[in-house]
């Protein structure tokens, strides 16, 4: 008796959990309702199986509990029975796999009219092409892949000359418009999946594969990977922003194309180092750092994360925590650089100035340190050297007290936390392997010794 009512109570208890959960689709931002019905019908065929088997259960618990005059009877056969039995199951089986046979169809038959966006996933970010005014993306080719061509567009191809470059995890579609995502891996898989969009589709090195819908509503929705791509899987986010046409259009005017992107002037070291006096007050007249105005080192420091970073503290991206005395500070130094063109300068002199070691000031555990750094090292590199491709900075040879503060920075939410800083937000998701301050002291001592 009390093993029926167990399981008269799970059921009743797993129809509340159902109906009074909190966790549910998140409201629905694309054309594919069709996707959400087929989850609904499944939930309903397996929902009624689920009662009524268990119910049974309960029943034929009770129904046939030992008495002690009752004999059981033997019934191998029941031909009218096994009929009904198959039959409610093969209902039930098609009801679950039409809808889907359905969605499918209309999954892979992409409307016309829809305009191409091409997303490339790689460890452990996102980035985005549109074709330019030709319609027409240009040729790629993964062994043109480098820094200076993260796409590995064909310089030779005129279609690919006017391709917009976004070099960025944040990517903009328009409102109630057709998009096919074009996708592409640099490496491994990933998956491509925006929750509010219902539709999901893996990245295939070596492969080109697709998806399309229609978005429904503004707003900017969180892009995850589905698929388990390696140590910073986790941490590989993004955000497909919907905008009203006019917002997209002039959004998409910004962006830059590949011919633009290559046709940039290198900064002018001259007139960066006349610029260069204004950040000498602080971070010292070779870059190598001042503590006692809380000025990490910059000599050595790669110039793209340089850039970004000034580029952060300008946009608002960085700095603008209440907690972050000293990264509002470096807002105001930097409006001291009007432009792009004044950071591409100034850093162009960074990196002319000499690459000294600096003192270290923290003690830790080496060989622990080592063990964390394994971590570490999937993007900073083995030797703290730093990758462009990962956007992960060089960590050899900068001021520890200042990597120090960074990382704790990171812990706590008072850098990284502005919702476009995307490398940012990911490093402070990794910087919680570091337990404690003795985690963060043991690896930067460890990085001391690289
Ligand atoms: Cu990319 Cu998981």
């Amino acid at each position: 008796m009390p093993l029926a009512v167990v399981l008269i109570l799970l059921v009743v208890g797993s129809i509340l959990f159902h109906l009074l959960s909190p966790w549910y689709f998140t409201e629905l931002a694309s054309n594919w309702a069709m996707v959400d019905l087929t989850m609904d019908i499944t939930f309903y065929v397996t929902g009624f199986v689920f009662v009524a088997v268990n119910l049974f259960l309960a029943y034929c618990v009770i129904k046939f509990r030992f008495k002690k005059d009752a004999r059981a009877t033997y019934e191998p056969e029941n031909k009218k029975l096994e009929y009904w039995l198959t039959g409610l199951t093969a209902v039930g089986v098609a009801a679950m796999l039409t809808p889907g046979l359905l969605v499918w169809n209309e999954f892979v038959s992409v409307p016309d009219e829809a305009h191409v966006v091409e997303a490339v996933g790689q460890q452990w970010h996102w980035t985005y092409r549109y074709p330019g005014e030709d319609g027409k993306l240009g040729e790629v080719d993964a062994e043109r892949i480098s820094n200076e061509n993260p796409f590995g567009i064909d310089p030779e191809d005129p279609r690919g000359q006017d391709d917009i470059i976004v070099y960025n995890p944040e990517v903009h579609v328009p409102l109630d418009r057709p998009v096919k995502f074009l996708l592409r891996s640099k490496d491994v898989l990933h998956n491509f999946t925006v929750a509010q969009f219902r539709v999901k589709m893996d990245l295939v090195p070596g492969m080109n594969t697709f998806m399309w819908l229609t978005p429904t509503r503004t707003g900017r929705f969180e892009l995850l990977c589905e698929e388990l791509c390696g140590i910073g899987h986790f941490a590989m986010r993004g955000a497909v922003v919907v905008d009203e046409q006019e917002d997209f259009d002039t959004w998409l005017a910004q962006q830059p194309t590949f011919a633009e992107q290559n046709a940039k002037p290198a900064g002018n070291a001259t007139i960066g180092a006349a610029q260069y006096a204004v950040c000498a007050a602080c971070h010292g007249s070779q870059g190598e750092g001042n503590p006692v105005m809380n000025a990490p080192k910059i000599a050595g420091q790669s110039d793209w994360y340089l850039k970004r970073q000034i580029m952060s503290y300008k946009n608002g991206l960085r700095g603008v925590h209440k907690d972050d005395t000293y990264g509002q500070q470096m807002i105001g130094m930097v409006a001291s650089l009007p432009d792009e063109a004044a950071v591409d300068n100034v850093v162009v002199h960074i990196a002319s100035l000499p690459d000294n070691e600096s003192a270290a000031t923290i003690d830790g555990d080496v060989e622990n340190g080592a063990h964390i750094y394994a971590v570490c090292a999937y993007c900073h590199g083995g030797t703290g050297q730093g990758n462009q491709a990962l956007n992960a900075p060089k960590l050899a040879g900068s001021s520890d007290w200042y990597t120090a503060r960074q990382l704790d920075n990171f812990k706590t939410g008072v850098r990284g936390a502005h919702p476009k800083d995307y490398y940012g937000y990911q490093m402070g998701l990794l910087s919680i392997t570091l337990r404690d301050e003795q985690a963060i002291n043991d690896v930067i001592a460890y990085i001391n010794t690289l």
